[in-house]
């Protein structure tokens, strides 16, 4: 077979690949496997309840079940869906907000793919264009998304000792240049792999530096409010005519429909719809069609604040005393406080090897985690915390996430040995 650059990239042993082609292993086998790795979100039985019960409406809607399996919608998305989408954002937040600040997507994996590439990238004079990730680590499905490996730019952050066993991320400011070269900033608020929620501050500094340059200011909300309301901090969602907000159905329990929203001033939906003729010709309705009255009606977002958030806060909490149990104070290890989404971020220091080994080892005895080094992508200098962290995701039971976590001790004790 002939590859070409597009091919090469793309084919390569990536580390996204790796994560799920090991979760779909464990999820598939029939030996017991603790999976704390992938970012499946919980099972929860509330809302497992209402998909059913909004499927069991649409079937009994006249027609509705056809027209919603057999139908094309346009590019942009379905109309019910983006218009009660819209009004929920205006009713909640205030924000000037209309159906055409919003584009559907077939999952936020393709919308990052789509912007990624349509702002980064070669240019049509010539000129490499770049995204800069101001906080790294950041999510792993971002990192083999451009064409180039030269198209993202990451940072590192400043490290904040919490307490002895507790540390935090922050943007460094003092580091950030935007060159010509720079096309959009991107962040994940709460980010995936830490569990980090960028400050309202470092929101509005991004912002005000994004607008300086003239570059949109990308903020991946994919565990963020109105849904599905992971975070446990006190902050404000944040959006204005240069934020392109990116939202999904997959956290709040429907990933397999494959939905992500854009919502951007009119000139990026327009943009991101044309990409969507051509990539996919239009975006699945399954989701679009079981959640549309569920916005309208208020439910939504009531089980996000009601079910999913708690949820999700107390599986952190329980995740972090498992964590101090097990690890005790012989181990020297900091996690970062977890203030959203479904993943503790682990810091081993000092650990005598990488945690690429560590994640080996722990897959011979059936516990699947992932090794930092896939979210540290961009940078321009080698950091050698990259091979000193875990992502745990502790949306699982709570007593594979505790075994998960005791065996993940034991091997870094062993490691120590
Ligand atoms: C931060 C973040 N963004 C985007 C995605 C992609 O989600 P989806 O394509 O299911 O909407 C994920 C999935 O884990 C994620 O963690």
């Amino acid at each position: 077979m002939k590859l070409s650059a597009f091919g090469e990239k793309f084919t390569s042993h990536t580390g996204i690949l790796a994560l799920m082609d090991d979760l779909g292993r464990a999820m598939s086998g029939s030996e017991k496997k603790f999976m704390l790795g992938g970012g499946n979100p919980a099972h929860l039985p509330e809302m497992n309840a209402l998909w059913r019960r909004r499927m069991e409406e649409i079937l009994a809607d006249g027609d509705r079940y056809e027209r919603m399996l057999a139908n094309y919608d346009p590019p942009q998305g379905n109309s019910a869906f983006i218009s009660a989408l819209a009004g929920l954002l205006r009713r909640e937040y205030g924000w000037d907000i209309g159906p055409e600040n919003i584009a559907i997507t077939n999952g936020s994996q393709v919308s990052f793919y789509i912007l990624f590439n349509m702002l980064g990238g070669l240019s049509s004079d010539g000129e490499r264009r770049r995204i800069l990730f101001p906080v790294i680590p950041e999510y792993i499905g971002y990192a083999d998304q451009g064409t180039h490996p030269e198209d993202f730019v990451g940072l590192r952050p400043n490290i904040e000792l919490i307490d002895e066993h507790t540390f935090k991320y922050h943007v460094d400011f003092s580091t950030m240049n935007i060159t010509e070269d720079i096309s959009a900033i991107c962040v994940s608020r709460p980010t995936n792999p830490t569990g980090n929620v960028l400050t309202d501050d470092e929101i509005v500094q991004l912002d005000s530096i994004a607008r300086t340059a003239n570059v949109p200011l990308i903020i991946d909300n994919a565990y963020g409010d109105p849904f599905p309301g992971m975070i446990f901090e006190d902050v404000q969602p944040y959006w204005n005519d240069n934020i392109v907000l990116g939202m999904s159905l997959s956290k709040i329990g429907l990933p397999s429909t494959r939905t992500g929203i854009i919502v951007a001033r009119p000139e990026i939906v327009r943009a991101v719809s044309s990409c969507n003729a051509i990539l996919s010709l239009a975006n699945g309705s399954v989701g679009q069609t079981i959640v549309t009255p569920l916005i309208e009606s208020g439910e939504l977002l009531r089980s996000s604040r009601e079910v999913v958030r708690p949820f999700y806060q107390e599986k952190s909490r329980q995740a972090v005393e498992y964590l101090r149990a097990s690890f005790g104070e012989d181990i020297p290890y900091a996690v970062h406080k977890s203030e959203g989404s479904l993943f503790l971020w682990v810091w081993f220091k000092d650990l005598p090897i990488t945690t690429l080994e560590l994640y080996e080892r722990l897959k011979r005895r059936n516990t699947i985690v992932v090794p930092g080094r896939y979210f540290f992508f961009g940078l321009e200098h080698e950091w050698g915390h990259k091979d000193e962290c875990i992502r745990i995701n502790f949306a699982m039971a709570d007593e594979d996430v505790r075994a998960g976590i005791a065996a993940i001790a034991e091997e870094a004790r062993a490691a120590r040995r």
